[in-house]
């Protein structure tokens, strides 16, 4: 499996999606669904040393890569967690920005799910979420049914959405 991560992610590098972000230096930021931590070195690097990465996976495989990546590049602002599928242990209000890449389409139950990132995200947070394996027709109708997120803008790799709560 990392090997199909590693192939994707020679052709595909990955800062050019993460530079797009906005991410700044002192952010805190959820990767979401991380699997083996593709993503990982560049968005510590984006955020520094006075900003925090949060690498969430359901898989405790996925987990341990992240673990043993950030180890080997001497990442200390990542943390990496084990997540529930329902409910994730970060606190509310946590995050600057969250990216959910390539997992969308795994969620079982995604009004739920994005009422959880709703809960995490701080009211002046971003969701950057792609379409996964499924149409984007099918993904932006999921969030919008979820009724706790705004679009702010749609990309052919990726949509940026902002907590209804921030206009409320
Ligand atoms: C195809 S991989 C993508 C990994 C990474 N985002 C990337 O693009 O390289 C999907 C990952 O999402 C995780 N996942 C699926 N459903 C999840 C959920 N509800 N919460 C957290 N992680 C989830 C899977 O365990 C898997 O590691």
């Amino acid at each position: 499996m990392n090997l199909l991560f590693d192939i994707r992610d020679r052709f595909v590098p990955v800062s050019s999606l993460l530079d797009e972000f906005g991410i700044e230096p002192g952010w805190t930021v959820v990767d979401y669904g991380c699997g083996p931590g593709s993503y990982i070195k560049r968005a510590s690097e984006l955020v520094g040393p006075r900003g925090q990465l949060f690498a969430l996976d359901v898989h405790e495989l996925a987990i341990k890569a992240v673990m043993q990546r950030a180890a080997r590049d001497l990442l200390t602002n990542v943390t990496a967690v084990v997540t529930d599928t329902s409910k994730c242990p970060l606190a509310d209000e946590t995050a600057d920005v969250i990216y959910a890449l390539d997992m969308f389409h795994m969620v079982s139950d995604p009004t739920g799910f994005m009422k959880d990132l709703d809960r995490i995200s701080k009211g002046t947070g971003f969701l950057f979420i792609d379409n996964g394996h499924q149409s984007r027709d099918e993904a932006r109708s999921k969030i919008i049914a979820s009724g706790v997120w705004e679009m702010v803008e749609e990309k052919k790799r990726y949509m940026k959405w902002r907590p209804l709560k921030k206009g409320a």
